[in-house]
């Protein structure tokens, strides 16, 4: 099979590959020099939308309506726009073996891409309860949301099994986005999760007993303390019920599981340093191995703000990282240097007519603000962290732009607090007089 060779190649063909590609365009890329490979059969798309607006019974988002980089309010790269720029976009490519000594790629289908600039961009894949052996976890009708091939084979079952029963396992990011998608969707929605409130890995007990008991007036039930541990399926191989570690059994005509991500970095091991589970990087997103890079959710990268390596697994660093590497990587051509990154982390979520963002770290005492009342016709609260006296973080649900602004502000200059029953009287009032 014949061999190509191109001076950079991005490996993935997700948010960070879509991004990159836009920077590159941006600081002018010559027709040929550049090549986005991709397993997936479409061109980079803002991947948030998956388990959002694209799962809606009604109005439902398309492609090409959501490509990148519409999701921060840029401009639409349909594959046209890789066509005209002369950018080789390289589709249900899936890339099987990596040999970064020989600057080599190898597709499944036997062919060879060499490149002199590499950009890892492969994201993360769903870990699977399959992989800790979970009885009868491969029936029909069990569900992972990563790809858009997967939110078809959602949409289907979806219309199989109209006005039926849903079963969530995971109380994470998927778990409280699908578990508001497939309400609306009108099935009869119970979430499964092992820890005493969701999001753990976020939200404070005072956040999460909003968002709990929202979604219960919303008619979901939620199931905490225990885990999935088997599934009893029909005759024709789709699930039909859920057994719990408690003894409880759940009917279920769909199952969507959200239990995490694992970063895709398969293909280099033994090849670069990892680090957190990730590929290590500088603050370019410069690997161990020369002329490598990695970006998005699968670079371990040194977060300047708190002195400390990294990895995130958010669509706002996908996009940040993937700009800085590309400038690195011309600012370097051109013998010129660029400012390490100095990111603040950005998190958000929407779900019904809910909407949350945080910035900046979630360690340290905390205090609860503003109007937290899942009753309430308009609930408007937030939380603040506190570390060494300064306020190191900020959430707020149902602010609106210039509020976001404000709390972002607030997480990223870290005022020194005395007070914290006085910061939670102020509330969103501190913020918004930085
Ligand atoms: P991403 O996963 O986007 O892309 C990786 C690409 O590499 C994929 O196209 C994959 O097919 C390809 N690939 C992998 N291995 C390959 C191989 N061997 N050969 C060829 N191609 C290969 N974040 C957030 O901040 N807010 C939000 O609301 C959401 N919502 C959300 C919903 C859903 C359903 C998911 C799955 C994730 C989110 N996220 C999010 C997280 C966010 O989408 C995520 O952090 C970014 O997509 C990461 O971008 P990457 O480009 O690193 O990976
Ligand atoms: P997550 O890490 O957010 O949540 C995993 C959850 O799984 C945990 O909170 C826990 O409740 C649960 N869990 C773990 N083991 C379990 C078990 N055996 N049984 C039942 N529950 C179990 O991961 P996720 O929600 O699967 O998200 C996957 C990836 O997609 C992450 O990288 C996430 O950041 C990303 N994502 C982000 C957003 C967003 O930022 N709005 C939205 C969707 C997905």
């Amino acid at each position: 099979m014949a061999e190509k060779h191109f001076k950079y190649v991005i490996v993935g063909g997700g948010v960070a590959a879509g991004y990159a590609a836009r920077e590159f365009a941006k600081q002018g890329v010559k027709p040929g020099e550049l090549a986005v490979i991709s397993k997936e059969a479409v061109a980079p798309y803002e991947r948030p939308a998956l388990s959002k607006a694209y799962l809606f019974p009604e109005g439902a988002a398309r492609l090409p309506g959501f490509h990148v980089c519409v999701g921060s309010g840029g401009e639409s790269l349909l594959p046209e726009w890789y066509t005209e720029k002369g950018i080789e976009l390289l589709l249900s490519t899936e890339i099987v073996k990596a040999d970064l000594a020989c600057k080599t790629l190898t597709s499944a289908a036997g062919a060879t891409f060499k490149y002199d600039i590499l950009i890892i961009a492969t994201g993360s894949t769903v870990i699977r309860l399959t992989d800790f052996g979970v009885q009868g976890a491969d029936a029909k009708n069990i569900s992972y949301l990563r790809e858009i091939d997967d939110a078809d084979k959602l949409i289907e079952a979806i219309k199989a099994k109209k006005n039926g029963k849903a079963v969530i396992v995971g109380g994470g990011y998927i778990g409280l986005e699908l578990g508001a998608v497939m309400k609306i969707n009108n099935f009869d929605v119970t979430m499964v999760y092992p820890e005493p409130w969701c999001m753990p890995r976020l939200f404070t007990a005072g956040i999460a007993a909003f968002y709990e008991g929202y979604y219960a007036k919303k008619g979901i039930e939620i199931i905490k303390g225990t885990v999935a541990v088997g599934f009893d399926s029909e005759a024709n191989g789709e699930v039909k019920a859920v057994k719990l570690k408690d003894g409880r059994v759940l009917d279920a005509d769909i199952v969507v599981v959200g239990v995490g991500g694992r970063p895709l970095t398969t293909l280099f091991k033994g090849q670069i340093e990892e680090e957190k589970g990730g590929i290590k990087t500088d603050g370019f997103f410069k690997t161990s191995v020369p002329g490598v890079y990695a970006v998005g959710d699968v670079a371990t990268f040194p977060m300047k703000l708190y002195n400390e390596i990294r990895r995130v697994e958010h669509v706002d660093h996908a996009r940040k990282s993937a700009e800085q590497a590309v400038k690195a990587i011309k600012a370097n051509e051109e013998g010129k240097s660029i400012d390490d990154y100095d990111y603040l982390p950005f998190f958000y979520s929407r779900s019904f007519d809910l909407s949350w963002q945080f910035y900046g770290d979630n360690v340290g005492d905390t205090v609860l603000f503003g109007d937290s009342d899942p009753s309430s016709p308009k609930p408007k609260f937030g939380s603040y962290w506190i570390k060494d006296g300064k306020v190191v973080g900020a959430f707020l649900e149902g602010g609106t732009p210039e509020e976001n602004k404000a709390i972002a502000k607030v997480a990223k200059l870290q005022p020194p607090v005395e007070n914290l029953d006085l910061l939670a009287k102020e509330g969103l009032t501190f913020a918004c007089k930085m």
